[in-house]
């Protein structure tokens, strides 16, 4: 069968400076947690088709899909051995065509997932570089180097990798004696490309080709701060001078010059295109104005705001993130974006109430000091999206916030599947925690998931509770919650606006106006009194017209 390629009709009038991506609230589907159509445990691309209107329903404006490519799944698909095809596990390239057309037949955009940094060990040119030996033409698209030491039996440098562990490996030549060693930022079936090569630009160009051929509206880019290496390959410092990041690592990875000029490159590659492609930067840098750098209007056009991210339940805080990232980004032409949770991070209804701190990366298991803190997680990530979601600039929702997922904290060592697990010996629990299958039905086999019951992570008992049939038609709802700001967001255009500090608030308070709308969050621990006005929605109950903790609220001036 035969699908049309489809093209959105453009959302408003798409004239420079009003393009979709600018304001659009862009909805993460993880397709191996979202919906499962066949029943195998994993989700899947045609899952994803029968749910869009169910996305319609919640009011978004766009879906980026993690990875369905074929993949041996060693780092849940971001390990890819062929850009330009569906793993059957997810599908077919006819059934993507089939949920772009049903998505943007209801006004849904698409952003795929593009991984540049690295292969799988598994892509066709990884096994020709084995293949090839020392000094070929296929070595040279990944990063081969000579070991140090007399034998060469010490890695090239002191590099590791993120999720654990050495970041080199040694391959055997063709004789079978020791050989080269290769790169590898992630897993060791993760081989880091060699961005100096030609080859491997061209290469990448026409993977995005391929994809805005089929009519993809964009392109969420992994690892964008990592894929230029210091040609040197010099050891990583780690250092105690404050200056140079005070015991963390200056690795000569991130944020190298020369990736600005691949981002120059994929821009003309978009613009060879009609409706508004766009790319967004997955860059890891510590400060809203360093992961500005990737959105300077000849590179990308959106990055994800990690920065907010990582911000703590603070008002103080919270008001410097968000003032930075609205002079930093429009500074260079961009729009600042928001994001609270993704496949990656601790699940921010979790993350915003802990009985510890803990790493970003490290997860929470059954043995971790930081434990939720019942009920005060879900009221702050209410209030934490409510506020977010006020703010002028694009918004990313993770699959799953909107029923107010927590974090899947006593999964069980033997279901766990991270290879960051793998790799730091169960130090870390990992990721897997933020991406256990979504629940659909309170009363069905893998509440709703799919028909059989099967799921590639389990899904905690008391999950029944979050399922989005349990929270269809009660207004008190996570779920409603998110429509409502949703909606509201679209009918006074607060994507687009512009946001004036209210002063004449407690310290711990955060109150702004966008446009029509006045936004007050509580982050202290008294209630505070409101200013007159309708109310279009509030995260929790008031408590007699007064704004009670851990609350935010939206009003019309009255
Ligand atoms: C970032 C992705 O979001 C993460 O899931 C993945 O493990 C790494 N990049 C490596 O591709």
């Amino acid at each position: 069968m035969t699908i049309a390629v489809s093209t959105l009709a453009p959302i408003g009038e798409n004239r420079p400076g009003a393009e979709w991506w600018r304001s659009a609230v862009i909805y993460q589907v993880y397709p191996r947690s979202f919906a499962d159509a066949n029943g195998d445990g994993m989700g899947d691309l045609a899952g994803v088709t029968a749910h869009l209107d169910d996305l319609v329903s919640l009011g978004v404006d766009a879906i980026w899909l993690s990875p369905f490519y074929p993949s041996p799944q060693n780092d849940a698909g971001y390990d890819v051995a062929d850009y330009c095809d569906v793993d059957p596990r997810f599908g077919t390239l006819a059934d993507f065509d089939r949920m772009l057309y049903a998505a943007h037949d209801r006004g849904i955009r698409v952003v795929v997932d593009l991984v540049p940094n690295h292969s799988s060990s598994e892509h066709e040119w990884f096994q020709a570089a084995l293949a090839a030996g020392p000094g070929s033409p296929e070595r040279a698209r990944y990063l081969f180097r000579d070991g140090k030491g007399e034998h060469g039996e010490l890695p090239p440098n002191n590099w590791v990798s993120v999720f654990g562990g050495p970041g080199w490996t040694r391959v055997p030549e063709a004789d079978g004696t020791p050989g080269q060693w290769y790169l590898h930022l992630f897993d060791v079936t993760q081989p880091d490309f060699d961005w100096t090569n030609p080859e491997v630009h061209e290469f990448f160009k026409n993977v995005l080709r391929f994809w805005l051929d089929r009519g993809v509206d964009g392109f969420r880019v992994d690892v964008a701060h990592g894929l230029a290496k210091d040609g040197e390959l010099p050891d990583t410092i780690i250092s105690d001078d404050p200056s140079m990041g005070g015991g963390e690592h200056v690795a000569p990875y991130w944020g190298q010059e020369p990736v600005h000029d691949i981002y120059r490159e994929w821009n003309a590659v978009l613009r060879e295109y009609d409706g508004d492609r766009a790319l967004c930067a997955e860059a890891w840098l510590p400060t809203v104005d360093e992961t500005a750098l990737w959105v300077r209007s000849d590179e990308m056009h959106q990055a994800f705001n990690f920065p907010y991210l990582t911000t703590k339940w603070d008002a103080d805080d919270l008001r410097e993130v968000i003032s930075e990232s609205l002079r930093a980004y429009p500074a260079v032409g961009a729009p600042a974006t928001w994001v609270l949770s993704n496949h990656d991070v601790i699940r921010h209804a979790t993350r915003l109430a802990l009985t510890a701190d803990t790493p970003r990366d490290g997860g929470i298991g059954p043995r971790t000091e930081a434990r939720p803190i019942p009920g005060l997680g879900q009221r702050r990530a209410r209030a934490a999206t409510t506020l977010m979601l006020a703010l002028p600039g694009s918004a990313y929702l993770y699959q799953g916030e909107e029923l107010g997922l927590p974090e899947a904290v006593d999964l069980t060592d033997d279901v766990r599947q991270d290879p960051t697990w793998f790799r730091t010996n169960g130090e870390k629990y990992g990721r897997d925690g933020c991406r256990v299958p979504l629940p659909w039905t309170a009363d069905a086999p893998a509440f709703g998931f799919n028909d059989t019951g099967a799921s590639w992570l389990p899904q905690p008992d008391e999950w029944a509770r979050f399922a989005r049939d349990a929270q269809e038609d009660d207004p008190a709802s996570t779920l409603w919650l998110y429509r409502t700001l949703l909606a509201n967001r679209r009918q006074y255009g607060l994507g687009a606006g512009s946001i004036e500090w209210l002063s004449g608030y407690p310290s711990d308070v955060i109150a702004v106006r966008n446009g029509d709308v006045t936004v007050v969050v509580n982050l202290g621990s008294e209630p505070v009194v409101l200013p007159a006005g309708t109310l279009v929605v509030a995260s929790e109950p008031l408590a007699g017209g007064a704004l009670p903790a851990d609350t935010a609220v939206w009003l019309l001036a009255g």
